[in-house]
């Protein structure tokens, strides 16, 4: 059956509002036991939105502006993990993954992709929370891609197989507009929350950086901030392997022949693979979801 593009449409399971891969849902309650606190930091993204570049900012920012915290040590992927997985290419066992990540110094960092209702409440409570939105048509884009590298999910559609899977919540993490909603929302009412736009993180970095300064608690100096800026420069970027994801094509999950990591990295490539028709059905969708967050006020460009 490849409705869907999927070979297996039935590969999500639904955790608390969130559709994730089978290995994830496993995996998602031992991450219940995981204790969050006061200076934890936690990026948390619809996937595809900008987690790679604003986990770079945030560990640039975290080692005031030195280079070496992307290209020395242990991939990026490690020093801030995805934390709703059984296993990494770092670790094999189910509950090395949390244990590992609790056993670290603060400031520990960590990331994950889930909703609002599925994140656990603890993280919420006392992390503080970077959250990147980014338009959702360039997320589907971007998905697309990814999952056509993405190995072992065999994804064989065409971007309206992505599209479709999107509008019906068969793609991971869906639903998209309850996740950018629902943390929306809590931004709006929580000072331990930093909500920001891959678009403005693309057209003013520096004064993300600015801000995100401000809200980690770090004090850089101009030039600091500008070598932040610099090194989380797309191009920049790609060239560093602990960032571009080579962890994840060496352990065999990403096909880079497929498509790399680093794809495009800008604002509006939905411009180049969406037929009128395509979009307007995108558009529809995304009328749709609106109605159903009346509050949410987030403009995409
Ligand atoms: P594209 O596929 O549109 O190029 P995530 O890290 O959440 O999986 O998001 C991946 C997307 O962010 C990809 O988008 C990737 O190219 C883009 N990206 C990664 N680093 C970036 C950077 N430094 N500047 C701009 N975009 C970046």
């Amino acid at each position: 059956d490849y409705k869907y593009g999927f070979h297996d449409p039935e590969f999500l399971q639904n955790y608390k509002g969130t559709h994730v891969i089978y290995p994830f849902y496993q995996a998602l309650p031992i991450l219940e036991k995981f204790q969050a606190r006061p200076g934890d930091i936690c990026v948390t993204t619809f996937p595809k939105s900008g987690t790679t570049f604003v986990s770079a900012v945030v560990e640039m920012i975290l080692h005031y502006g030195d280079h070496d915290a992307l290209t020395s040590g242990p991939f990026l992927d490690e020093k801030i993990p995805l934390m709703d997985c059984k296993e990494s290419p770092f670790t094999k066992d189910e509950d090395l993954l949390v244990t590992t990540i609790s056993n670290r110094p603060s400031p520990r960092k960590f990331l994950t992709h889930l909703g609002y209702e599925a994140i656990p409440k603890s993280i919420l409570d006392n992390a503080k929370i970077v959250y990147v939105a980014r338009n959702p048509k360039d997320v589907i884009v971007s998905h697309f891609h990814f999952v056509r590298s993405f190995v072992t999910m065999r994804f064989k559609g065409e971007l309206e197989d992505m599209v479709d899977a999107f509008i019906d919540n068969k793609c991971m993490y869906a639903p998209y507009f309850d996740h950018v909603a629902a943390y929306w929302k809590h931004a709006q009412e929580n000072k331990n929350f930093f909500f920001v736009t891959y678009e403005r993180m693309c057209k003013d970095l520096k004064g993300v950086v600015r801000d995100l300064c401000v809200f980690l608690d770090r004090d850089l100096t101009e030039e600091q901030m500008d070598n932040v800026v610099h090194h989380c420069q797309f191009d920049n970027m790609k060239q560093v392997s602990n960032v571009n994801r080579t962890s994840l094509a060496e352990a065999g999950y990403l096909d880079f022949n497929i498509s790399h990591f680093m794809r495009v990295g800008k604002p509006g490539n939905w411009k180049e693979h969406f037929s009128p028709e395509l979009n307007a059905k995108v558009d529809k969708w995304i009328a749709e979801q609106r109605a159903r967050f009346p509050d949410y006020k987030l403009e995409y460009q």
